[in-house]
This record gives C-alpha cells, structure tokens and sequence, in this order.
C-alpha cells in the first residue's frame, strides 16, 4: 500500500484580514497538518507572526501544528511554542550547534522535534542526529519568504536522505519546503517525500480553497498510483 502523503498549508502568504476565514475554508479538507512560519528578523530578514497568532490557532483548529522556526537562538522560543500545545517543533541545524538538548526536552513533553536544512548546507550536518529526531524539513527555497520557485536540486537531498533511513531503524518524516505545487508535486513524491507544504499554491489563487485542496489529492493520489510505492 502507498504510504499517506501528507499535505501542511503555510498561512505565511495569507491575507491576515482574513485568517479566521481562510483557515476555517481548509479546516475541513483532507489537510493534515498546519505549517506556521516563525520568523525573527535575524535569522531570516523578515518578522512574520508569534505566539500570539499561534495560540490563537491552536484554540480554533482540530488538526495538528507544526511550527518551522526561522530564528536565531531557537532555544527558549521552541519551548514556548511548545508550551502552548503544538505538536511538532522544527529548527534549523544552521542555527544550532547541537540540537540534542532540545530534542530530549522537546521528547520529555511528548511532542516532536524536526531539524530543518537550507538549500546550502550539506545534510552531513544534520547525519548525527538523525536517529533521534522525528522529522527532516528539506528546504526547497532560502527560507524568508513565500511564493518563491523550487530550487529543484534540494530533490537530490532527499533521495539521499531515503538511502541513509533505510539504513536508519529510526523512521523520520521527510519534509519538502518551499515552491511545492501542482506542477512539481511528481518530482517531490518520487524523490521520495512524504510531507509537502503548500502556502501560495493554496492561498494566493483565485480557486475555491477547498476545490484546490482536492485537486490537490487527487494529483497525489495519481501520482502514487502511477508510481507505486517505489519508496516503501
Ligand atoms: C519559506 C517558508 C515556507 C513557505 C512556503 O521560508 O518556510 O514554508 O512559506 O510557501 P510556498 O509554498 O509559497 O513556497
Ligand atoms: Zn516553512
């Protein structure tokens, strides 16, 4: 059987007056997991939203959360978001030296923790942790800001990445980020993804979102079925 891939929206490029709307369009569909990104200014030139919204997204969602933390020192704010209720904490390697620490209190909370990886850096950075997390977020852009085309040879990063879990016993999610749409989605899920964000392709066009939502299974569903389960 085809493993499950998993869609997570990023309201990053969403009109903010109508958060409430735009979420509550998606809520519904077969969605399966929120993807907020959290940028400082520092790490990333740009600020985008803090705990505040995220709170406020947690009381209203039934669907789970994952938070991508574009910021220096990602210490003290993975644990705040955590603390909040989200499911799932994602940092990146370039702006920690060793995550262990993080990853152990963030497992002590019963929730996950994803090591995330730039177009640039080399996944020997992230190979001695990967035992103990439970996710690699692949990025696909220079993180900052949505909208931006795939830079297509982070796919190589991910076919490696499915040769080392074979040797690995512990199973991770692998995650693509940045410029996933309808056009590419083949080249994403035969590299052997599993989890796909989507911000623009869902929230900056004109189509119904919940129409787009189902385009976008059925896409994946003949995608898989085309190609088997070539990465089971
Ligand atoms: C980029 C963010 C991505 C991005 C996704 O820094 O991490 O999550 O907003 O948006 P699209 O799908 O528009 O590339
Ligand atoms: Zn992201």
């Amino acid at each position: 059987m085809n493993k499950k891939i998993l869609i997570a929206p990023s309201i990053l490029t969403v009109d903010y007056m109508h958060l409430e709307e735009e979420i509550k369009k998606i809520e519904n569909s077969d969605i399966n997991y929120w993807h907020l990104d959290i940028m400082d200014g520092h790490f990333v030139p740009q600020i985008s939203f803090g705990q505040s919204i995220v709170k406020l997204l947690k009381k209203n969602t039934r669907l789970p959360i994952e938070a991508h933390l574009m910021v220096s020192n990602p210490e003290i704010q993975a644990l705040s978001f955590l603390k909040i209720g989200i499911e799932r904490v994602i940092v990146h390697i370039e702006s920690i030296k060793d995550p262990t620490f993080l990853i152990n209190k963030t497992h002590n909370m019963n929730k996950e923790f994803g090591l995330a990886i730039n177009p640039d850096t080399s996944i020997s950075d992230i190979e001695p942790f990967l035992s103990k997390i439970d996710q690699v977020t692949i990025m696909s852009v220079n993180p900052g800001e949505g909208g931006q085309s795939m830079i297509m040879q982070s796919l190589d990063k991910i076919k490696y990445l499915i040769e080392i879990s074979k040797k690995n016993k512990n199973q991770f999610n692998i995650e693509i980020d940045g410029g996933v749409k309808i056009e590419n989605l083949h080249s994403c899920i035969e590299s052997g993804a599993n989890m796909l964000v989507m911000g623009s392709s869902i929230f900056n066009q004109d189509l119904d979102r919940d129409k787009t939502i189902t385009k976008i299974r059925m896409k994946i569903d003949n995608i898989q079925n085309l190609t088997g389960d070539a990465n089971n």
